[in-house]
C-alpha cells in the first residue's frame, strides 16, 4: 500500500510529495514538529500536543498555517489515507520557502507537512526485560523546551546508543545530572520509593507522556519530586524508566552496562505502564 502525505495544501502519495530546496526547514532546521500517537484510528492527547505545538511556534515566531480545527482535519485525513489504526502521525511546520538568508523572510508562508505510519506495540522482550541506556554529554542548545526540528545532537546521541547496543542515550548536563533521553524523558524511583523526574524547564522537552504520567502518579497518590538527578543517583535507584509517545512507559534496567536495582523492571514502572496503556486504550480525546 502506498503511503500518503500532506504537503503544500495537497494529499499526495508520499513518493510524489516534496518540498522545495529553499524550504527553511531543510536549510536552517527552522521549524518545529509534533508526533501524536494513534490508537484504534484515534489521535491520543491531540489537545496537549497542539498546545505544545503552539508554544513552540510562538517561541520561534513562526505563524500558524491553520487553526486547530483545520489542522485536526488534515491530521485525521492523513491517518485515514494511510489506514493507520495503531501508529503515529508526524507533523512539521517550517518557516516556509524563501531565498536563503538567515534572518526571517519579509513574508512568511509556513509550510506544513504531515505523514503517518503504522507502529506495533514494543516487542515483548523489551517490555519484559527493560532496556539499556548509555550516558552521553548533553551538547544541545539552551532551548530544549522547544520541539524544534534541529535534532543533530539527538541524532548523534541515538546513534551512539545504537552502536553500544542500547535503546536510548541519557544526556548529562555540566553538573553531572541527567537532562533527558534523545527522544524521551528520564525518570527514577529512589531507594526511598519516591519518583523523581527533572522539572520542565529550558533544559528538557516537556513530554506529553511525561505530563500524563505525572497526572497518573497524582491520581495513584504516589510520592514524587520534580528535580534533577545524577547518573550515580540513577544507578543507586530502585527503578528507572523512560517515557515518550512511541515508547510509552519503558523500564530502564541498565545504565552504562550497570544494573539499576535488581536489573529487572520494577513494580512501580510496571504499574505506571499498565495505567498508561489504559489511558491509550481509552483513546483520551483531550
Ligand atoms: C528530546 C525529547 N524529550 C522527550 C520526548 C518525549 O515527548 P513526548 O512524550 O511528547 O513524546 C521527546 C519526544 O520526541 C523528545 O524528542
Amino acid at each position: 500500500m502506498s503511503r500518503y502525505a500532506y504537503v503544500a495544501g495537497r494529499y499526495l502519495p508520499q513518493a510524489e510529495a516534496a518540498v522545495p530546496i529553499e524550504d527553511r526547514g531543510y536549510q536552517f532546521a527552522d521549524g518545529v514538529y509534533e508526533v501524536i500517537a494513534v490508537e484504534d484510528g484515534r489521535l491520543i492527547d491531540a489537545g496537549p500536543h497542539l498546545k505544545r505545538l503552539d508554544r513552540s511556534l510562538n517561541e520561534l515566531r513562526i505563524p500558524r498555517p491553520m487553526g486547530d480545527r483545520a489542522l485536526g482535519i488534515v491530521l485525521r485525513r492523513v491517518v485515514a489515507l494511510n489506514r493507520v489504526r495503531r501508529g503515529m502521525v508526524y507533523l512539521q511546520i517550517s518557516r516556509g520557502v524563501a531565498p536563503r538568508d538567515h534572518a526571517f523572510p519579509r513574508e512568511v508562508q509556513p509550510q506544513l507537512v504531515v505523514t503517518a505510519k503504522r507502529l506495533t506495540l514494543q516487542p515483548p522482550h523489551l517490555v519484559e526485560a527493560g532496556v539499556r541506556v548509555v550516558t552521553i554529554p548533553d551538547l544541545r542548545w539552551a532551548r530544549c523546551d522547544i520541539k524544534s526540528i534541529a535534532l543533530l545532537p539527538n541524532v548523534m546521541g541515538k546513534q551512539a546508543a545504537r552502536e553500544a547496543g542500547a535503546y536510548e542515550a541519557w544526556q548529562i548536563d555540566r553538573d553531572g545530572n541527567v537532562t533527558e533521553g534523545t527522544s524521551s524523558n528520564a525518570w527514577i524511583v529512589t531507594a526511598g520509593g519516591s519518583l523523581v523526574t527533572r522539572p520542565a524547564g529550558n533544559e528538557i522537552l516537556n513530554g506529553i507522556t511525561r505530563t500524563v504520567v505525572l497526572e497518573l502518579v497524582r491520581e495513584l497518590g504516589l510520592a514524587f519530586e520534580q528535580r534533577a538527578f545524577s547518573t550515580a543517583e540513577a544507578l543507586a535507584a530502585r527503578e528507572a524508566f523512560l517515557t515518550s509517545t512511541t515508547s510509552h512507559v519503558l523500564a530502564v534496567t541498565r545504565i552504562d552496562d550497570m544494573p539499576v536495582g535488581d536489573g529487572v523492571p520494577g513494580a512501580f514502572t510496571k504499574a505506571l505502564r499498565q495505567r498508561y496503556l489504559a489511558h491509550l486504550a481509552a483513546g483520551s480525546g483531550r
